[in-house]
């Protein structure tokens, strides 16, 4: 999951890609990547970030679908934990070798579906529960039953640490969570829609989208560019530690979007999180500076290719000053993202079209 990404295996075809190519309509989200402004349901990912807790900008995405309309998220999500606590014995018979975004896909497979609780809650609320315990159990530790009288991000802090967190850690994790929720189509989004119009349940559209979510070029690059900023280490070895990479060819992990031209709106939306989190974090300004330092080089190595920094690169920064495990940010974005893709799948159903796209065949004519 952490590899980096084969440049041997880059293609310059853009029907490779689907570049450029408009796959579905939607009231979800909009990413205008030539001006960096992402939109949620009518709303700019700054005012629904740090200004509200997971559920809340969740009742906010969802508030067309039916889901939402009798339910109180916060009660709701939280129902949604302890009855995947009760699949957490199936998580313990696991090889204790699953990293544990595995143990996340398989106590989602292994959790029933009620009449109880509607499916993208249960799924949604499943998944912060399950990331604990496997976090747990693959350290050899005994999960923890959530606390139901705390949100989701509260209560994910203390399944991972069994200690309450602090408001400034607990806010910063709601405010990395909704950061996340959606993002148009995406690779992992268009995933679970393509499941999804084929009238596979959600659950089998949520474990299709976090295979996709785990590729070193989509949710997979925050753990390596925390391992990039360990590798420099001190203000003054970035720029040549970034030189020698990129004569190397490689990728810049943190740097770099399909769709945007400009700054990903999410990186300063996380760095603001940063500075109310207002820790004495030497990596924080270690994490600055190399910024700096990449996004001079990369105007210098293509100057012709926009390249600015992503999402990731303060994902990785925002998490670490929280204390979380750099083997969780891959994690942790399948749980943030899962209500986005939710609503896609729920809203591509809605048009009941199978997605069938068409190729272009280059093969050798029959004989
Ligand atoms: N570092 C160095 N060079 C880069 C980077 C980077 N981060 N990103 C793109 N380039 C270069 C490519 O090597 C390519 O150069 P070339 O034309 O000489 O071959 C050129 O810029 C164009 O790259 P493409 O592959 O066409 O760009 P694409 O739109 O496919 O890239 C991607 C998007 C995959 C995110 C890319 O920028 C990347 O690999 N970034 C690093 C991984 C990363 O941070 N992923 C997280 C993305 S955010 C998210 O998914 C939530």
């Amino acid at each position: 999951m952490t590899e980096a990404p084969n440049p041997a295996r880059m293609t310059p075809d853009p029907i490779a890609g689907l570049e450029g190519v408009v796959a579905a309509t939607t009231h979800l989200s909009d990413v205008d990547g030539e001006n960096g402004v992402l939109v949620l349901r009518g709303r700019r990912i700054e005012d629904l970030a740090g200004k509200m807790p997971f559920e809340a900008a969740v009742q906010h995405l969802w508030q067309d679908l039916e889901v939402s309309r009798a339910f109180s998220l916060q009660t709701d999500f939280a129902r949604a934990r302890r009855a995947a606590f009760a699949v957490v014995p199936i998580l313990e018979k696991a090889a204790a070798t699953l990293p544990v975004y595995e143990y996340m896909q398989l106590g989602l497979a292994a959790l029933p579906m009620t009449d109880d609780i509607p499916e993208p809650i249960a799924i949604s609320g499943a998944l912060p529960v399950f990331l604990a315990a496997a976090y747990r159990i693959s350290a050899g530790e005994k999960p923890i039953a959530p606390d139901l009288s705390v949100g989701s991000a509260a209560d994910l802090l203390h399944m991972l640490t069994g200690e309450e967190p602090t408001k400034y850690f607990a806010d910063a994790l709601d405010r990395y969570l909704v950061t996340i929720l959606d993002h148009g189509l995406n690779a992992s989004t268009f995933t679970a829609r393509v499941i999804g119009s084929t009238d596979a349940g959600l659950k089998q559209a949520v474990l299709g989208a976090m295979g996709a979510l785990s590729g070193p070029l989509h949710g997979g690059a925050p753990g390596p560019v925390l391992d990039m900023i360990d590798a420099i280490g001190t203000p003054d070895a970035a720029a040549g530690w970034i030189d020698a990479a990129l004569a190397r060819k490689e990728r810049l992990m943190g740097f770099g979007h399909r769709i945007y031209r400009t700054r990903d709106p999410r990186a300063d939306v996380l760095k603001d999180g940063l500075r109310i989190l207002g820790e004495e974090n030497p990596k924080v300004g270690l994490a600055e500076d190399i910024e700096e330092a990449a996004l001079v080089a990369l105007k210098r190595a293509k100057p012709d290719r926009p390249l600015d920094t992503n999402v990731e690169f303060y994902t990785a920064v925002l998490l670490d000053a929280v204390g979380i495990d750099r083997t969780l940010f891959t994690p942790l974005f399948a749980v943030g993202r899962t209500p986005g893709w939710c609503a896609h799948v729920l809203e591509q159903q809605k048009y009941g079209r199978l997605i069938r796209p068409a190729s272009q065949y280059v093969g050798p004519a029959p004989e």
